[in-house]
């Protein structure tokens, strides 16, 4: 059966990991794939997370099968830390939300609920987007196309040409928004800007399909919903594809979920049978032990407010590094100004390098970053910055 198969190419993310991790380079560092590293380059356990884990292993009873919403207390408080208490109540039975293995499997639900409801089967996703948004979507039963997003001389968003083509996009489509903290860019849109961008979205009757996979890492947890509730309380309805491997820490645990908000009762608990369906058809019900953590641990007032402290300190240690970066880089040379890294948010931003340049930095000081200059900012501490800066400086000629 398989003598003819042949190797597909590494993931662009999580094969350049690999690749980096069996580099020997003496000052290598790692900016590549979405995880939070201390100033030691560790990654550790959430100690809220850590304790509800406990909780979580000393009293659990039984292992039978789970309900195939997942724990029953992860599906009750997600929806409040993704849209507040008060949009939940309103929203009613309007809202469902089912638990899944991590973000990638809320994307993949929700396209397939996409993909069995729509005609068009299609949805629109930013250009650049998170390069996996594509074979995730495509491999659910999307076409997926790009509506104009960052403009690399502006090193932003360039808001007019966004609005101008997602006017152009056929009526009743999906579009795949960044719940925060854009990925790969880190450039997000201002307040004013979602209320703009959700005005046209209600008047061309497009559906939000919201990937929000950073809460807490941009500017604070309320706020970097911001987009995520005024699309939930202005349309009727809205898709959302939450992750917690980066919010609690939870990378390997696998835990997201999907929320579906449609028009009425009815539509929502038929959406709900589809989206079981589609669960069904791969790997049944999710796993419980990262979501059952999550449920205890927002379920306790305490170790929610300490798990809310130890993500606001990792949120700020961000905030300082790109700014720490920035300065150090415009110390280290006149010709180009790196403030601009001020601007993003969260836990990725683009450099503004060119592919060879960045390939320069692999080869020759073994520092990896995605070849689209996306940097992983958690990934610099204060004992690999000036290590970066003084590379970084080098190969792009400006010393
Ligand atoms: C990333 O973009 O690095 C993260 O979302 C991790 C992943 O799965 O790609």
């Amino acid at each position: 059966m398989f003598e003819n198969i042949n190797s597909l190419p590494a993931d662009p993310i999580l094969g350049l990991n690999s690749v980096f991790n069996q580099d020997r380079h003496p000052d290598k560092i790692n900016l590549t794939v979405g995880v939070y590293q201390d100033s030691n380059g560790a990654t550790p356990i959430f100690s809220a997370v850590k304790k509800a884990e406990r909780s979580l292993l000393s009293e659990q009873e039984s292992k039978a099968y789970l309900h195939q919403s997942g724990s029953a207390k992860f599906v009750k408080h997600i929806p409040s830390l993704l849209l507040g208490d008060d949009l939940v109540q309103q929203l009613d039975a309007r809202l469902e939300t089912v638990m899944t293995p991590g973000g990638s499997g809320a994307l993949h639900l929700g396209a397939k609920l996409v993909s069995m409801s729509s005609r068009s089967a299609r949805i629109w996703v930013s250009d650049p987007t998170w390069g996996n948004h594509y074979p995730l979507l495509q491999s659910s039963g999307l076409h997926v196309e790009t509506y104009s997003y960052y403009d690399a001389e502006l090193k932003g968003v360039n808001f007019a040409r966004m609005m101008e083509s997602l006017s152009q996009i056929p009526e009743g489509d999906a579009v795949l928004l960044h719940g925060c903290c854009h990925n790969p860019t880190g450039a997000d849109l201002t307040k004013p800007q979602c209320d703009e961008l959700i005005e046209l979205m209600s008047k061309r009757n497009l559906l939000p399909f919201i990937d929000i996979a950073y809460q807490g890492f941009g500017k604070g947890l309320e706020e970097d919903a911001y987009l995520t509730r005024l699309a939930a309380r202005t349309l009727p309805e809205v898709i959302i594809a939450s992750s917690c491997s980066k919010s609690f820490g939870v990378y390997r645990e696998r835990v997201g979920a999907i929320s579906i908000i449609t028009e009425n009762e009815k539509q929502t608990a038929a959406a709900q049978t589809h989206v079981f369906s589609a669960a069904r058809c791969s790997y049944s019900m999710p796993p419980y032990h990262g979501g059952g953590t999550i449920g205890r641990l927002l379920d306790d007032e305490n170790l929610k407010l300490e798990w809310q402290t130890e993500l606001e300190k990792i949120r700020c240690e961000m905030i300082e590094t790109r700014s720490e970066l920035s300065k150090g880089l415009n110390a280290a040379q006149n010709k180009v100004d790196f403030s601009f890294l001020n601007n993003s948010s969260g836990m990725f931003c683009y450099l503004g390098i060119s592919r060879e340049q960045v390939l320069k930095l692999r080869s020759e000081y073994g520092i990896y970053l995605l070849e689209n200059g996306r940097i992983n900012v958690a990934g610099i501490s204060k004992k690999n910055l000036p290590v970066m800066i003084d590379r970084m400086s080098r190969v792009i000629g400006l010393t």
